[in-house]
């Protein structure tokens, strides 16, 4: 793991061993590094009206908002269990809002990266600001 990705890896681990997962148990974590190079992490939040959880990805995006970031230049997201933890329909369009097609998406599990998406991967053909006239 270079440097970079194991910051985002850390960040992301630390997060995720504070999710709050009562329901599925499943612990997420997710860190982003942004365009000033500031990391910012999140972690899933379940709840109980099902509907209401966020997702670990929501709330890095949060988090670097909130501390003036706005663009998302990597990122990663840690899940146990055997399977890449990649994220969410709503989440691939939650990043895909900050981040530039080529931005890197690192799906990791507990000893470390198991794959790299880029954002137009996970999320081909999709809609954005350029189609409002914005970004
Ligand atoms: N979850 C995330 O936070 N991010 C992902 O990338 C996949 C799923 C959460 C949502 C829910 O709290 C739990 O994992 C099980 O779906």
């Amino acid at each position: 793991m270079s440097k970079s990705v194991e910051a985002l890896f850390d960040a992301a681990r630390a997060a995720q061993a504070r999710a709050y997962a009562p329901y599925s148990r499943f612990l997420v974590g997710a860190a982003l590094r942004d365009e000033t190079g500031a990391i910012f992490a999140g972690c899933n939040v379940e709840n109980a009206a099902y509907p209401q959880g966020a997702c670990a990805e929501t709330g890095a995006i949060g988090a670097m908002i909130a501390g003036g970031g706005r663009r998302i230049a990597e990122m990663l997201v840690i899940g146990d269990g055997e399977g890449l933890c990649t994220p969410c329909g709503g989440c691939r369009q939650r990043i895909r809002e900050f981040a530039a097609p080529q931005t890197p998406v690192h799906i990791a599990g507990p000893n470390g990266v198991r794959a790299t998406f880029t954002v137009e991967a996970l999320l081909p053909s999709s809609f954005g600001p350029e189609n409002l006239g914005a970004g």
